[in-house]
């Protein structure tokens, strides 16, 4: 019977197939119709004849597998070509994010401090007096709070003009022993060569039962601090004064720029003012309700700190957000 094998030959597809099978192989199929005529034939001619046609469904099974697998491969292929991925085309390089230069320093700030076990605290932008300066020492006298000088809202409150307001809610918020540093967002009035209307800050409190905190503890921590962050310097500390903190220091290293020798950048000093610091004044204590504990505090301003790290000699190109600047920082 070559027509049928001719059939399944001749299939161009796995449906071509699929009916070719059902009309031989099927139920009612020409192989079960030719059985079934074996019924009529003279029984000395059957044997023979069964034995014939049941060779040729044997062929013509294995026939069918082949060309069955045969069209699969080929099904195969042509659904790999179509979804082939042409790995040689050209494709643009992403252009990767990085930190920005203040961000990138606030973390390593961070990481200084986290793994001396201090905690990372925040608080509002928008402050009110009590916060921002009344708790801590600022009298309604003191110039910080002039118009001038800070962004008031027509409710009394203000945009937050240092983060020292977060030892403030530190304070109320649990008792001691507290070690936090709490960096962030700062706001004044002002604007020229070295100064912005926002900057940020990082501000540090260690506080614990009356004689167990001490200026000599503030000393090593700062000094340490400065070293990891700076490399060799030398660190000074300058009697100054802040409301907050009594006594009060602030703290400068030897010019990174010139070693110490006097240069542009020290205005000829040798010396670069990098912190502010101090035991913190009672009043503050008593605004938040502490007896018996003492304490030290500091506080720093993280763009100097970015500027001084990478050279950067003006204070505006962290701000602008000019490319060309902060790609070099990937
Ligand atoms: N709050 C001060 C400022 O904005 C910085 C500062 C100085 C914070 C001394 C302190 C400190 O905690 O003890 O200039």
């Amino acid at each position: 019977m070559d027509h049928w094998r001719e059939k399944i030959e001749s299939a161009r597809s796995l449906a071509e197939l699929e009916e070719i099978r059902v009309a031989i192989f099927g139920k009612k199929g020409e192989l079960a119709q030719a059985f079934a005529r074996l019924k009529s034939l003279p029984p000395e001619e059957k044997p023979r004849i069964a034995k014939e046609l049941n060779e040729l469904k044997g062929d013509l099974t294995r026939l069918f597998e082949s060309k069955k697998e045969a069209l699969q491969r080929e099904a195969l292929q042509k659904r790999l070509e179509a979804e082939a991925i042409d790995v040689s085309l050209y494709s643009p390089r992403p252009v990767g994010g990085a930190l920005h230069p203040v961000m990138h320093t606030m973390d390593r700030i961070i990481d200084y401090f986290a793994s001396l076990n201090f905690a990372v605290e925040n608080g509002p932008l928008v402050e009110d007096e009590f916060h921002n300066f009344e708790a801590l020492n600022l009298p309604d006298y003191h110039p910080a709070r002039d118009m001038q000088d800070t962004f008031y809202f027509k409710d009394g409150k203000l945009l937050r003009t240092h983060t020292s307001p977060v030892q403030i809610r530190t304070m109320m918020r649990q008792k001691p022993p507290i070690r936090m540093i709490s960096p962030g967002a700062v706001f004044r009035r002002d604007f020229d060569l070295t100064h912005t209307p926002q900057f940020h800050q990082v501000e540090g409190l260690v506080v614990d039962e009356a004689g167990k905190v001490s200026f000599t503890h503030l000393k090593w921590i700062l000094e340490d601090f400065l070293s990891t962050m700076f490399g060799d310097v030398a660190v000074r500390f300058r009697p100054s004064f802040f409301p907050f903190t009594e006594p009060s220091a602030e703290v400068d290293i030897s010019c990174i720029f010139c070693g110490g020798e006097g240069c542009r950048v020290c205005s000829q000093t040798g010396w670069l003012e990098v912190l502010g610091c101090g035991m913190v004044d009672p009043n503050v204590f008593k605004a938040v309700g502490y007896e018996n504990v003492s304490g030290y505090a500091f506080g720093l301003g993280v763009e100097r700190f970015a500027m001084l790290l990478h050279r950067i000699p003006d204070l505006r190109s962290l701000f602008e957000g000019d490319l060309r600047l902060l790609e070099q920082f990937q």
